[in-house]
């Protein structure tokens, strides 16, 4: 597994002039934001999930249906606070690889791996993934799909299904539709600000969007109901 680095573009949607250089330039602004995020995110996370000792990231790694051994993957892997719940999971003797888009973020996430030698971090966009396909026994992705932003949804699911072996499973959490009517309203801001209307859709029709994908898709709520994990097997 390459530990180094790598620098990759998602596909540019086959449009041209200047719709293309503006899908562009929202790319780059979105990449500019979450580095500038990635100083504080930690603690801004603290926060606001009141999970200060990351119980919700191990409980999705305890979820995740795989052998000590196993090569993971987790998608938009941030500041790396899945990480090393994933590594207790695979062992020694396992492969994990964190992808993200952001500079700032791997920056940040690598001093927090510096002591597993076995987990990498590579500098990617999701919906174009630099791996062989089959090459992962599960993918994780931690309160970041929904912030995914357009087709880019589409194209990660296919490089997930992509990548994975046959009989992987795909771990998605994410916060949960608050029961409460106001705390929904601030959650469908969170949606709205982060320029993802279409995250809105998928949120209401999310389980027939993963079926199209998966063979099977089964919902976990995590206690305290805050949040959920999607566990999806492909066939
Ligand atoms: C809210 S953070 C979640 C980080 C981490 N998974 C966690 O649980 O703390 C969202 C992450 O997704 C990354 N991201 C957003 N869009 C991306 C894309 N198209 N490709 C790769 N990473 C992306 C951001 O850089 C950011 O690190």
């Amino acid at each position: 597994m390459q530990a180094k680095a790598r620098q990759v573009m998602e596909p540019e949607p086959q449009r041209a002039g200047t719709w293309r250089a503006s899908v562009g330039t929202m790319r780059h602004l979105r990449r500019a934001y979450y580095d500038k995020f990635s100083r504080f995110y930690d603690r801004f996370v603290a926060l606001h999930s009141r999970d200060t000792q990351g119980l919700a990231r191990r409980f999705l790694a305890d979820r995740m249906p795989v052998e000590n051994g196993a090569s993971v993957l987790d998608l938009c892997t941030g500041t790396a606070s899945l990480l090393s719940h994933l590594h207790a999971k695979v062992g020694q003797d396992g492969q994990v690889v964190g992808v993200d888009f952001s500079h700032g973020m791997l920056k940040v996430a690598r001093e927090k791996i510096r002591s597993f030698p076995n987990v990498h971090l590579v500098e990617a966009g999701a919906g174009r993934l630099p791996f062989a396909a089959g090459t992962f026994d599960a993918v994780t992705c931690s309160h970041a799909f929904y912030e995914l932003k357009g087709k880019t949804q589409d194209w990660a699911l296919q490089e997930i299904v992509r990548v994975l072996r046959p009989g992987g499973a795909f771990l998605m959490m994410e916060h949960d539709v608050p029961p409460n009517a106001f705390v929904r309203a601030l959650f469908y801001l969170r949606l709205a600000f982060m320029g993802a209307g279409r995250a809105i859709t998928f949120l209401r029709q999310e389980q027939e969007v993963l079926e199209r994908y998966f063979g099977s898709v089964q919902k976990v709520v995590l206690p305290g109901g805050r949040s959920k994990v999607m566990i999806c097997r492909k066939h």
